[in-house]
């Protein structure tokens, strides 16, 4: 079994950022900005927002958040975003999901200039994607395809179970496995809650990503001997034991799955790291324009 180091990757991935973001500091005088909208004060937004503005500020790019309370109008929150696709100093933005509920999600992310998308929410960015096209890809389905094609895992001609098909995870999962492309090229079965008999399912894959919110819901029974095992899973606990306050638990019990497999991802110090290299990497992309 060989664990797939998110740590090892992000901090080299992030070198290169920086390199390439002090280069572009050069020639250009300005440093890529990335700004962040969060709204309301959910435990976990807190957590992963601050996270990526400290990211942002150790690869030299430039990071503003903005805040908003619950009670903000949907009104108000596109306003924002019409400032923000207008002003030449914002390279990308994201606004944080989850929204409340008075706010429909899709109503914001279609209003994002999709040249400013680098969340990859925007369905030109997700039309693209599924051709192929220069696009912003999604963080998280981004970061693991980088994680793959680090450790040089052959996915052609594998079969790929995604289970879970959010608009965020599993299903631009599913598209970016099925493309014709490295990684890609695989036969992919997208399985949800929907699904009859899963383990039928699971128990086929070359290439098992979990990506369902549930703790430990993909046990040993459910892998085929060999597999390789991406664990999307980002499930908080609180814990006296921990000094956050909090602890992970990914979607795959762990110690029962590693053993069966040939490569698995850890929770935490798997897939969560890539997440923020990938929306580092959109950045720096937006930055340079190469998606217009
Ligand atoms: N909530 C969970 N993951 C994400 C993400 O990648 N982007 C945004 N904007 N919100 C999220």
């Amino acid at each position: 079994m060989i664990l797939l180091d998110g740590k090892l990757v992000s901090e080299e991935l992030k070198k290169q950022i920086a390199v390439e973001a002090a280069e572009l500091l050069e020639k250009t005088g300005r440093k890529p900005h990335l700004v962040a909208v969060l709204v309301g004060n959910d435990g976990g937004s807190e957590t992963y927002v601050a996270s990526k503005m400290r990211n942002c500020e150790k690869v030299g790019f430039k990071s503003s958040l903005i805040r908003y309370d619950n009670t903000v109008t949907e009104a108000e929150l596109l306003n924002k975003i019409q400032e923000l696709n207008q002003d030449k100093e914002v390279d990308g933005f994201i606004v944080q999901l989850p929204l409340p509920k008075h706010i429909n999600p899709d109503v914001i992310t279609e209003a994002i200039d999709y040249r400013k998308d680098v969340d990859g929410f925007h369905p030109i960015n997700l039309g693209r994607m599924q051709r192929n096209l220069p696009c912003f890809l999604p963080a998280t389905p981004y970061g693991i395809m980088l994680m793959l094609e680090y450790y040089g895992i052959e996915t052609a001609g594998k079969h790929c179970v995604v289970v879970g098909r959010s608009n965020i995870v599993g299903s631009p999962m599913s598209i970016l496995m099925a493309r014709n492309a490295k990684p890609g090229n695989c036969t992919v079965t997208l399985t949800h809650s929907r699904t009859q008999n899963l383990k039928d399912f699971t128990l086929k894959a070359d290439i098992l990503i979990a990506a369902i919110g549930k703790k430990n819901f993909i046990t040993a029974d459910m892998v085929k001997e060999g597999a390789v095992i991406i664990d999307v899973g980002m499930n908080r606990e609180s814990s006296e034991t921990t000094k956050s306050g909090y602890k992970l638990f990914g979607d795959v019990d762990f110690d029962g799955v590693a053993p069966k497999s040939s490569y698995i991802t850890p929770v935490p110090g798997g897939v969560g790291l890539m997440t923020i290299v990938s929306l580092l990497k959109n950045t720096l992309a937006a930055a340079k324009r190469e998606i217009y």
